[in-house]
C-alpha cells in the first residue's frame, strides 16, 4: 500500500479550497495519515523544488511557495501515488481536465493550487522533507 504528499499551496490556502480538497481525496477512499499548516522555509522550499534548481522559473517557484502558509498533507491507499495526480489533474492549466483540481480551480501554470508526489522515489522523499515519523498517524 503506498503513501504519497500532498500540499495544498499558499494560492489554495488563501482561497480557502482545503476543505473541498480533503473532501476529494477523503470520499475517493484514501486515508489521511498526516496534515498540517505550515509556512515552509527558503531552505525547505529549495530542497523540495531541488530538481527544478537549473530552470528559469526557480526563483519564482521558491518565492511562490513561501509566500504564505501551505496544508500539507500525507495520503495512503492503493496507487494513491498515480491516482492523486489525476486527481489534480494536469500541470499545463490548458490540459487539466474540467472535474480535476487544477482544472476546477486554476487557469495559470505557476499558481496551481496543489503539488502531488510523482513517482515512489518522491514520495518517500517529499514524506521525509515535510513529516517526522510522529506526525504519520
Ligand atoms: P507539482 O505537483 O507542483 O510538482 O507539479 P507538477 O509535478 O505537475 O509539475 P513540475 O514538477 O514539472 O513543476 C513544478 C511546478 O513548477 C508546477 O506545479 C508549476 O507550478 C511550476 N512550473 C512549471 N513550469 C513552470 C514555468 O514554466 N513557469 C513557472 N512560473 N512555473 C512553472
Ligand atoms: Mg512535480
Amino acid at each position: 500500500i503506498q503513501k504519497t504528499f500532498l500540499m495544498v499551496k499558499p494560492d489554495g490556502v488563501k482561497r480557502q479550497l482545503v476543505g473541498d480538497i480533503v473532501d476529494r481525496f477523503e470520499r475517493k477512499g484514501f486515508v489521511l495519515k498526516g496534515a498540517k499548516l505550515m509556512q515552509v522555509s527558503q531552505e525547505l522550499a529549495e530542497k523540495h523544488y531541488a530538481e527544478h534548481a537549473d530552470k528559469p522559473f526557480f526563483g519564482e517557484l521558491t518565492e511562490f511557495i513561501t509566500s504564505g502558509p501551505v496544508f500539507a498533507m500525507v495520503w495512503e491507499g492503493e496507487n494513491v501515488i498515480s491516482v492523486a495526480r489525476l486527481m489534480m489533474g494536469a500541470t499545463n492549466p490548458e490540459q487539466s481536465a474540467p472535474g480535476t483540481i487544477r482544472g476546477d480551480y486554476s487557469t495559470t501554470l505557476s499558481h496551481n493550487v496543489i503539488h502531488g508526489s510523482d513517482s515512489l522515489a518522491s514520495a518517500e522523499r517529499e514524506i521525509g522533507l515535510f513529516f517526522t515519523e510522529e506526525e504519520i498517524h
